[in-house]
């Protein structure tokens, strides 16, 4: 109790909540005992600030009329903010998978929330596979899978009949399985939720420019159709890796990782820098009931393309192309996700507070949240494998 209520007052350095808050609170005593925690219907994660004002001063509600800081959340974003009701709040976890994991939990594990029943808007920027979708697009995912976990020789060291430089660890080449198993290299979420919130999406009329309408129309080749279409709702797989790459032979190394790792489930469409981290932080503490994983949505819309066109340089695609569409992505945003968060909120009695049941697996690759996950070798396996190749290398002393 006194640890409690020593870190309840710290919180509220430089916070507005005091004055906000309902008058019943005791400030040192938010989330101690039997007093009200704050639930929050809804709790978008942003990654940076462009994600996070993309909600800022928005007609539907105001998401800056609680500022509360929040221990361990980033040094450059140390507020959550809520609405004056808190049926709405936003974190901000700042870039990268260190930053992500960390601010997630922190809030996760925060008594100031009681966050069991709240659902989790992952809405950010990404970069897209145009083999699979566009700029300016939004993509929901079910599977969310860390790709750069893996050995990686630069490719002027590579043995001659390696196709990339990255290969799983514990395996000897491309297109193998991992033998070491690290448990946060697949994370698979709710398609009922996904489902649903693309359902609510898809009454949005989304943004785009004419600059992306011409850049996209320069991918021409056989196979990238969907690269030149316009911009649309989709159902696809995010990428994790704090590796910011371009190219289409990355782009095809990440996706054969991808279907390595999802046993041929996964599409790899969208490339971001936190989305594993994330959700691992919400699969330690829905595994023990503090949050809850079937309530998570993973939106990502489309701001670069993760390759060129034929006409231009992987380097001159990460670095110097406009593609239009860095703008839209960010408006988008908030043009699908109000949509998501209006569906929740108005179907809140009869659907989302009781939750949305996944007739999927949901989890990571170990089964931490029970069931069997329907991609990968499963817990058992994969612990098996992993202590084997402990073992082995110990014995030899040498890294595998
Ligand atoms: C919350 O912080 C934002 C800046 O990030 C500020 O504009 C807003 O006024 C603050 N809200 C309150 C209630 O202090
Ligand atoms: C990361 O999370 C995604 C979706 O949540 C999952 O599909 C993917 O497999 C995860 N990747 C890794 C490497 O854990
Ligand atoms: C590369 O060639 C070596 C020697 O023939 C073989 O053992 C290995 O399996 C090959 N690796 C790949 C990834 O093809
Ligand atoms: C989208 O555009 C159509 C046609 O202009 C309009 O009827 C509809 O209300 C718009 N939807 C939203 C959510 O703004
Ligand atoms: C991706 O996998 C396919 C099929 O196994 C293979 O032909 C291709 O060379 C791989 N691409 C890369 C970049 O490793
Ligand atoms: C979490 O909740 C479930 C369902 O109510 C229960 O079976 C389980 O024991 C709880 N786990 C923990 C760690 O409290
Ligand atoms: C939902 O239920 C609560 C509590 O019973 C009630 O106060 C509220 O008016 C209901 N909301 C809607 C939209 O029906
Ligand atoms: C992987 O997919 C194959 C069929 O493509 C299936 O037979 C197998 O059971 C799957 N493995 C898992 C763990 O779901």
């Amino acid at each position: 109790m006194q640890l409690l209520k020593s870190i309840a007052t710290g919180w509220f350095l430089g916070s507005s909540l005091g004055a906000a808050s309902p008058a019943t609170w005791q400030r040192s005593q938010v989330g101690v005992g039997d007093q009200p925690k704050v639930a929050p219907k809804v709790f978008i994660v942003s990654m940076f600030e462009p994600e996070a004002a993309a909600w800022w001063g928005i007609p539907e509600f105001d998401l800056l009329a609680h500022n509360i800081t929040i221990p361990g959340a980033s040094p450059i974003f140390p507020d959550v903010h809520c609405t004056v009701d808190y049926d709405v709040c936003q974190l901000i976890t700042g870039e990268g998978e260190i930053n992500a994991a960390i601010t997630v939990s922190s809030i996760a594990l925060s008594p100031f929330f009681d966050l069991t029943h709240t659902y989790f808007l992952i809405a950010g920027i990404a970069g897209i596979n145009p083999k699979v979708g566009t700029i300016s697009s939004v993509t929901f995912a079910r599977y969310a899978v860390q790709v750069a976990l893996q050995y990686e020789i630069d490719m002027r060291e590579l043995p001659n009949n390696f196709s990339t430089g990255y290969f799983s660890q514990g395996s000897y080449g491309p297109g193998q399985y991992p033998s070491s198993i690290y448990g946060t290299e697949v994370f698979e979420v709710n398609a009922e939720l996904r489902t649903l919130a693309v359902s609510f999406a898809q009454k949005a009329n989304l943004s785009d420019t004419a600059v992306a309408q011409k850049y996209r129309s320069q991918y021409t080749m056989d196979g990238y159709e969907a690269a030149t279409q316009a911009p649309s709702i989709l159902e696809c797989d995010v990428a994790t890796s704090d590796v910011y790459y371009s190219g289409v032979l990355l782009s095809e190394t990440f996706s054969n990782t991808t279907a390595v790792l999802t046993n041929g489930t996964g599409v790899y469409c969208t490339t971001a820098q936190e989305d594993n981290a994330t959700l691992q932080a919400l699969l330690r503490t829905s595994a023990r009931n503090r949050t809850d994983f079937s309530r998570i949505i993973v939106m990502r819309t489309a701001s670069d393309f993760d390759q060129p066109h034929p006409d231009e340089s992987a380097y001159q695609n990460l670095r110097y192309a406009d593609a239009g569409s860095f703008e839209p992505a960010i408006q988008n945003l908030y043009l699908a996700g109000i949509q998501v968060i209006n569906g929740i909120l108005d179907g809140w009695n009869a659907t989302f507070a009781a939750g949305v049941t996944p007739s999927n697996y949901i989890g990571d690759i170990f089964g931490t949240l029970g069931g069997t996950p329907d991609f990968g070798p499963g817990r058992k396996q994969a612990l098996e494998d992993a202590g084997a190749i402990t073992k082995r290398s110990f014995v030899r002393g040498a890294r595998l």
